[in-house]
């Protein structure tokens, strides 16, 4: 019946792609950064306990829906959310998991063209020098002597030197942004257009070892850094940081209990959606390029755990020691709190400028967000391809182009917008992915039907899941989402109600024309796949599909 639809061609290779697809800039930047902003070891205790009762059972529901789905011809959410609830609105409620992945490629892809044009820079010495380490400098002298030159240089990197604090509406980023931002759609197209066993499979073959191998190059320069500023302050300290456990979390000049802080639990939950990609459609369409009977249990416990060492192992053991070590606990955290990519961005050059062959360190540490971001951007644009393709039909070649252009013009309100990014990132990378994992298990677990739910991931299955999970996607996951969910609501009429900036977009001038347009844009974007939806199921091969289906 699905004759024709693509396939993995081998089982390395489709393990690569899928942890090609969760490893990105979520592990290397953003998780450093919530850990920091999070109180470190007390970030670790809710982060855990979401990856055990939300992580591990949804990754393995999406990987049963995305084989359901595939096998019977669909390779995006809407017509998987049709096959398996029956009625006639499931397929609009199915936009998510296209609306979702897209958006967040239309942003995630400018920060990877940054990570590539800093590659660049800096392996051509054009990134600024710190001339001499300096002693333990109080914070506020960090930020000045040490890392301003950083955060100048990335302003104009990106254009925003020109629009301080953000009162103006429109960046201006220097040409050579521009030309890294097209060199990256372009490398995105070339891939995609092979398609996904000669495209993405292919990249993720020579991109993930490549990863490995970067990261673990850095990892070891980073914990051998010893203690080259001051007495007590190593890569060692940033690791007691991190690992150290602790119940006690400050918040708002309140010392707080970490497993009754909402912040904290909303924070960690966001991360494991965040890096697993879950929540979003795009596990579901990798997975629907498998065959009926290979295996989704121990694959995707695989390329999750996979996942997880790049994490917790790697991505924790880079951007955090480095900066403890050379600008203390206090200070990484106050780095971190500025922003996803004060880290990265600021501190790391700034700490690679100190040391023996640091250009070339730091060139290393931006080709490795740079191959952890293409292996996702591939994966974010691919549920929208695999609905042109299997819904309207269209061959793969014109279904990139169509998603390019459309692609293309919403980078450029995040390239060209004050604000537009991080507006995107909100509602697509925060506030998307527990709607959608509410929907999708209720879907699975009670109108699918829990036990054929559970029947169905077991297909093949090389690993059977202790019974637990069964009850935990019943019962537990679908509580937490719905908890997670009144939190972000109640978070949100709260920030409404006292006048300030919504959360999640704090720091930006409330009513912000920026902050306007992008949401306008959005929802037309959304209206947008709506009609498509309509359009596609409207078609006649799909009613005989669908219908076909059910028998
Ligand atoms: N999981 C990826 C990361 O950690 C992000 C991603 C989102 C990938 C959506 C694919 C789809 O960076």
């Amino acid at each position: 019946m699905a004759a024709g639809r693509e396939r993995w061609a081998s089982r390395i290779g489709l393990v690569l792609a899928m942890a090609g697809n969760a490893v990105g800039l979520g592990n290397f930047l953003r998780f450093p950064g919530q850990v920091a902003s999070n109180g470190g070891g007390a970030f670790m205790i809710p982060y855990f306990v979401c990856f055990l009762l939300m992580g591990i059972p949804l990754m393995w529901l999406e990987w049963g829906m995305g084989r359901y789905g595939g096998v019977r011809g669909h390779g995006s959410t809407p017509g998987m959310f049709q096959l398996m609830w029956r009625h006639p609105i499931a397929k609009y409620v199915g936009v998510l998991g296209l609306f979702i992945p897209t958006v967040i490629l239309f942003y995630y892809s400018c920060i990877a063209s940054w990570t590539l044009g800093y590659a660049v820079l800096s392996a051509t010495g054009h990134l600024p020098q710190v001339p001499e380490v300096e002693t333990q400098l109080p914070p506020e002298e960090v930020q000045r002597r040490v890392l301003q030159p950083f955060d100048d240089f990335l302003k104009d990197y990106v254009g925003q030197s020109k629009s301080r604090e953000g009162s103006v509406l429109l960046l201006q980023p220097p040409v050579l942004t521009y030309v890294f931002f097209w060199v990256v759609v372009a490398l995105n197209f070339w891939v995609l257009a092979r398609g996904v066993a000669r495209g993405i499979e292919v990249l993720a073959k020579i991109a993930m070892p490549l990863l490995f191998l970067l990261a673990i190059t850095l990892v070891v320069r980073v914990l051998t850094l010893g203690e080259p500023v001051a007495a007590g302050q190593s890569p060692w300290a940033g690791m007691n940081f991190i690992w150290e456990p602790k119940w006690w979390i400050e918040r708002d000049g309140e010392l707080r209990f970490v497993l009754l802080d909402p912040k904290t639990w909303l924070a960690a939950a966001g991360q494991i959606f965040f890096t697993l990609s879950l929540g979003m459609g795009a596990i579901q369409c990798y997975a629907s390029y498998l065959r009926e009977d290979d295996d989704v249990m121990l694959t995707g416990l695989s390329t999750t755990s996979a996942n997880e060492f790049c994490e917790v192992v790697l991505g924790s053991s880079i951007a955090i020691p480095a900066a403890v070590t050379f600008f203390g606990v206090v200070a990484t955290q106050e780095i971190a709190a500025r922003g996803t990519f004060y880290l990265g961005f600021t501190s790391m050059p700034a700490i690679f400028s100190y040391m023996h062959g640091g250009q070339y360190l730091a060139c290393l540490w931006f080709l490795l967000l740079f191959f952890a971001a293409f292996t996702s951007t591939v994966a974010m644009a691919q549920p929208l391809l695999a609905f042109l393709q299997d819904e309207f039909r269209i061959p793969r070649v014109n279904a990139v182009a169509f998603l390019t252009i459309i692609w293309v013009v919403f980078s450029h309100l995040c390239l060209f917008l004050n604000h537009a990014w991080q507006v995107m990132d909100y509602w697509s990378g925060t506030f998307g992915p527990p709607l959608m994992a509410l929907v999708e298990v209720v879907i699975m677990m009670w109108i699918f039907g829990g036990w054929r739910m559970w029947n169905e991931i077991h297909k093949g299955a090389e690993l059977r899941a202790p019974i637990f999970f069964y009850y935990a996607a019943r019962y537990v996951t679908p509580v937490i989402l719905l908890l997670i969910f009144a939190g972000m609501i109640y978070d949100q009429v709260r920030a409404l109600l006292s006048g300030g900036g919504e959360t999640g977009l704090e720091g930006m001038p409330a009513g912000s024309p920026g902050v306007w347009i992008t949401r306008v844009a959005l929802l037309i974007f959304l209206a947008g796949l709506l009609w498509l939806i309509g359009w596609a199921f409207s078609l006649d091969h799909h009613k005989e599909r669908i219908e076909g289906a059910a028998s």
